[in-house]
């Protein structure tokens, strides 16, 4: 028996349509249930859902043999101690730093950033040759801008309302994110046999790639 571990929330949504078209698809919806473990339409699998950072601890530990979850969490975990076999292309959007758009930072200023993808914000300011004070936060980023807390946030942008609601604008793209698989490397070793179809079935499924748009 192997075991998937799902990323609660949005990518969830986008998910399990495509668990269902592969077979891979949970006896119950997990968005409307207690339970913490479920049976799927394959008999060779089982998943859970945990929160976003949780699913690379969990597939690094073995705990769960593959996960699927977005780009960012990764990019904020480290991507060490997994394979990240498939980029399934869902629940697209772009983590960016963003702040008042009428902010200029004194010379030589140490700029504070609020955000959770803290080693995120480190190494991309690092990269750039500037040192930031890192004011950690769980949620609703575009708040610290708005009372002080912080010069600029590194965050998700989708559409940007949440942005534009606060006055707030993109500033600098630091990676384009979408949803990708991950497998425990032991597991890929072990049981690849049971692994490789079931990754078959998901890269199926997928919705054809937008066309590039041609050169003009
Ligand atoms: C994310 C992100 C932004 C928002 C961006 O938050 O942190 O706040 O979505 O989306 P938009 O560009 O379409 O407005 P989410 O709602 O996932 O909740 P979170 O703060 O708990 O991460």
């Amino acid at each position: 028996m192997l075991t998937l571990a799902l990323n609660k929330g949005r990518i969830l949504d986008e998910v399990l349509p495509l668990l269902a078209t592969a077979g891979l698809d949970p006896l119950e919806d997990p968005r409307r249930s207690r339970k913490l473990i479920f049976e799927t339409r394959h008999p060779g699998l089982r998943l859970f859902v945990v929160r976003s950072g949780d699913v690379p601890t969990c597939v690094v530990h073995g705990a769960a043999d593959w996960g699927i979850t977005g780009k960012d969490t990764l990019l904020e975990h480290g991507g060490e101690g997994y394979y990240e076999p498939l980029d399934l292309g869902l629940s697209r959007c772009r983590l960016m730093t963003a702040g008042d758009p009428t902010f200029t930072p004194r010379p030589g200023q140490r700029l504070r950033v609020a955000t959770k993808f803290v080693k995120v914000a480190q190494r991309y300011f690092s990269a750039q040759g500037q040192q930031i004070e890192v004011i950690p936060l769980g949620g609703a980023m575009e708040l610290a801008p708005l009372i002080g807390l912080a010069d600029l946030i590194v965050d998700i942008v989708d559409t940007g309302n949440t942005l534009r609601a606060n006055g707030l604008a993109p500033l600098e793209l630091i990676e384009n994110i979408s949803a990708r698989v991950i497998v425990n490397k032991a597991s890929m070793k072990q049981h690849r046999a049971q692994l490789r179809p079931m990754l078959d079935a998901l890269a199926a499924a997928l919705p054809p790639a937008p066309a590039e748009e041609a050169c003009a």
